[in-house]
């Protein structure tokens, strides 16, 4: 009597449960439902713990068919959870759709600084024209700053380069790339020598529009044998006609500088106005855009050649004024400021 209303039970445990089941459609109520039909106090767990309890030559029966109950809802346990996951499988691959429409996003892309694109194509034209690229070094002693160009101390002319000197005694940051001339002479001689000598000087200056501590400069050294100032002259106008025009005008006036002799300085007819003359140039029609001269015969010794034989000319320019120029720039301190809204324009 006892066995047939257990299993009777049980049955009707079975149906009910497999009843439950089908109802369920997510997997918080299908963890649920296993607690309460397999879990420890669920109906039939709870018919094996009390198995001991019934009569001896009762037990096989109610354990086996306990057994089975428990089976069966494994099985349809195993089938719903099976058939949960393949419906949100195909939901998510219907409703998480790729929108392939959307523009991508552009990662920024970086460029080179203004003063770098226009020393490049500074100096690709110089290379153009047979100069080759001499990298000399930013930190110098007084000796290849000054003496050796020329520059005595307590000379005047140290007062054309405020200077930042080291705590070092004799060291300092170039006031021009013209040491350069010295290490080039020095490298090379006595080998006829044209060279381009770029990169950063350093001066100690009340910072302005028109002033900065740092700029780049180029500068340019041929020596050998029959070099004369119309050497210096034609390259200088055929490197301005390549860099501003083949028609550009220039023009030469006397300048000084202890290191060449006789010194000029080049101008280049304004390109704003065409030579008319305007706020950029002043009124004037032309810009300044380099110092320039022969090779004065005390540097030449110092470098290693005799001047009785060799003569040379050199010339520093100073490219961020080129780009200044070309671009109307108001503030040379633009290009060190890092604002990246100027530096985005080139
Ligand atoms: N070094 C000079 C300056 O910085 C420029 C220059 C270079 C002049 C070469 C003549 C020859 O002012």
């Amino acid at each position: 009597m006892a066995e047939n209303d257990l299993l009777r039970q049980l049955e009707s445990f079975e149906r009910d449960s497999l009843a439950a089941l089908e109802k369920i459609t997510d997997e918080a109520d299908l963890t649920k439902w296993r607690v309460a039909n397999l879990g420890k106090s669920s109906f039939v767990m709870q018919v094996f713990s009390k198995l001991g309890e019934a009569p001896k030559e009762d037990r096989p029966k109610i354990g086996q068919a306990a057994n089975q109950v428990r089976e069966r809802l494994e099985t349809a346990l195993a089938e719903k959870t099976e058939f949960l996951n393949r419906k949100s499988l195909e939901q998510k691959l219907t409703q998480e759709r790729l929108d392939i429409s959307l523009p991508g996003r552009q990662p920024r892309k970086g460029r080179l600084h203004p003063a770098n694109q226009n020393m490049r194509e500074i100096l690709a034209v110089l290379s153009g024209m047979g100069f080759e690229i001499f990298r000399s070094p930013e930190i110098e002693t007084d000796e290849y700053n000054f003496e050796l160009l020329n520059i005595p101390a307590y000379h005047p002319a140290r007062d054309m380069w405020d200077t930042f000197y080291t705590t070092d005694p004799g060291v300092l940051l170039r006031t021009h790339t013209s040491p350069g001339q010295i290490h080039a002479m020095r490298t090379f001689a006595p080998e006829p020598i044209r060279v381009a000598l770029p990169g950063m000087c350093f001066r100690y200056e009340q910072v302005s529009a028109r002033s900065e501590v740092q700029f780049n400069q180029i500068e340019l050294l041929a020596v050998g044998k029959h070099i004369t100032f119309g050497d210096l002259k034609g390259t200088l106008q055929d490197f301005a006609h390549r860099m501003f025009g083949e028609n550009v005008r220039t023009r030469f006036r006397p300048s000084y500088f202890p290191f060449t002799e006789p010194s000029a300085e080049m101008d280049v007819e304004c390109f704003l106005c065409g030579g008319k003359g305007c706020s950029m140039c002043k009124n004037s029609g032309w810009l300044e855009i380099l110092g320039c001269g022969m090779v004065h015969p005390t540097v030449l010794k110092n470098g290693g050649y005799d001047p009785e034989i060799y003569t040379g000319y050199a010339a520093g320019l100073g490219p961020e004024r080129i780009t200044i120029l070309r671009h109307n720039v108001e503030d040379i301190r633009y290009f060190w400021g890092n604002d990246i809204r100027f530096l985005e324009q080139f």
